[in-house]
């Protein structure tokens, strides 16, 4: 699935710290052979968990040496908006 297709709204890349916006197109589990957008498709589809990811996408099955960074990345994509602060409001009666 095509990752602005999924929340056309909001892109999750938008999320990410730009350290994690590299190499995108590369594996980030050498084990299974499973590319960084993979592994972020895949989570922006609803993948709220290490379990989830595995499932989906066969990240961190392997040695389990990459599971810290798809961690990361549930981490980063997952957390809630940073919320507006309200406008103080003005009691001056
Ligand atoms: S690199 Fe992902 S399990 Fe080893």
């Amino acid at each position: 699935m095509d990752i602005l297709k999924a929340r056309p709204e909001t892109n999750p890349l938008d999320k990410l710290p730009s350290v994690l916006k590299q190499n995108l197109d590369k594996n980030l589990c050498t084990c299974m052979d499973v590319l960084k957008m993979d592994v972020i498709n895949a989570i922006a589809n609803g993948a709220t968990t290490l379990d989830e990811v595995k499932k989906q996408t066969y990240a961190a099955t392997g040695a389990g040496c990459c599971v810290q960074q798809v961690e990361r990345l549930i981490e980063c994509l997952c957390a809630p908006e940073p919320r507006k602060r309200r406008a103080r409001r003005k009691h001056r009666e």
